[in-house]
């Protein structure tokens, strides 16, 4: 990559290195795989519009012009290739959920693709990496009841599917990365259901049954939050393998969280008092570490 070209609004422009003139060292040639799909094009956007150069990696042309190279990431020497030059990796492909396919295949897909995109990472001499983990290594769906609530990154994780034992052995592979190296920064971005701002139409209707969003306790991510917190992770100067819990600070629900609790949840214990529609994912770490603050709800949509 390093064409630096980025479009914008149907037209080329240099990638605006300009807008962070203050601080030049924070424009980077950021690969974003997964860039066509759901959460990227809002990366994209995001990490655009703060004056990064991007080049969207995925084996689905992105829509809009922005440059891009149609890799699939389980192919290693695909992935070497795609990393050329860039400064930072922002991973996002992945088949997203568990049974769009047989687990095998996703397995096979999501594992061989992160081991790629950590390898080429290092053998490109690339040391910052954020990547997207998942809010179901917290233990979704929750068959078994969560060990407390609010949830966070204190307690092991706990995948139940081939999707989400997939994101967790990541995880673990990142840990292993970062001992190899220093220097190297991969952080993993546990998101809570993406939702873009067109899905909270059907929000409402969840109040009607508590059961159908007690998989995740009521929680989601707007699409636009999430690209943020990816932009923070990626801008920040820190090291280490990380996970951070990614969520908006409200429910999806009208009914009080200690009521859906009570009726849901009744053995779970609380470790502090929640607010009436709070959350039961807690971003504290991701706010002390990276400044991440969710700015969207459903409820001013
Ligand atoms: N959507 C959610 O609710 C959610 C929640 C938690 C975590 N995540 C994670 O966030 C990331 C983005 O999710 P999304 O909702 O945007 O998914 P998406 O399906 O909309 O986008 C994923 C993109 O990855 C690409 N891709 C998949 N396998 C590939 C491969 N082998 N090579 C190249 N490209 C490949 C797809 O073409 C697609 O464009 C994923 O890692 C997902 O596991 C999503």
């Amino acid at each position: 990559m390093g064409g630096g070209l980025l479009y914008m609004n149907g037209q080329v422009h240099r990638s605006v290195r300009g807008h962070l003139r203050t601080n030049k060292l924070m424009s980077m040639r950021i690969v974003v795989t997964g860039g066509s799909g759901k959460a990227g094009r809002a990366v994209v956007s995001e990490l655009g519009q703060a004056g990064h150069d991007i080049l969207v990696v995925d084996r689905v042309r992105p829509k809009d012009g922005i440059p891009f190279l149609l890799t699939d990431l389980t192919d290693y020497g695909q992935t070497v290739d795609a990393f050329y030059g860039a400064d930072a990796i922002v991973h996002l492909s992945a088949i997203p959920a568990p049974r769009i396919y047989p687990d095998a295949v996703t397995f096979r897909n999501n594992m061989l693709s992160d081991y790629n995109v950590f390898q080429a990472a290092r053998q490109s001499g690339i040391k910052n990496i954020v990547w997207a983990s998942s809010e179901t290594v917290l233990g979704l769906p929750f068959d078994t009841t969560p060990p407390y609530v609010p949830l966070d990154e204190e307690y092991p994780g706990r995948p139940e599917s081939a999707y989400s034992l997939g994101k967790y052995l990541s995880e673990k592979m990142a840990e292993q990365y970062c001992r190899w190296d220093p220097d190297l920064k991969i952080f993993g971005l546990r998101f809570s259901n993406v939702m873009e701002p067109e899905d909270y139409e059907r929000f409402p209707s969840f109040d009607l049954d508590p059961t159908i969003r007690k998989w995740n306790l009521w929680c989601y991510i707007d699409v636009r939050d999430a690209a943020c917190a990816v932009r923070l992770a990626v801008e920040s100067p820190l090291k280490g393998a990380e996970v951070f819990v990614i969520a908006n600070s409200d429910s999806v629900m009208d009914r009080s969280t200690s009521d859906l609790m009570a009726e849901c949840f009744p053995t779970v214990p609380f470790q502090r008092e929640v607010g009436e529609h709070e959350a039961l994912m807690s971003t504290g770490k991701a706010k002390q570490m990276l400044g991440f603050e969710p700015r969207h709800s459903w409820r001013n949509r």
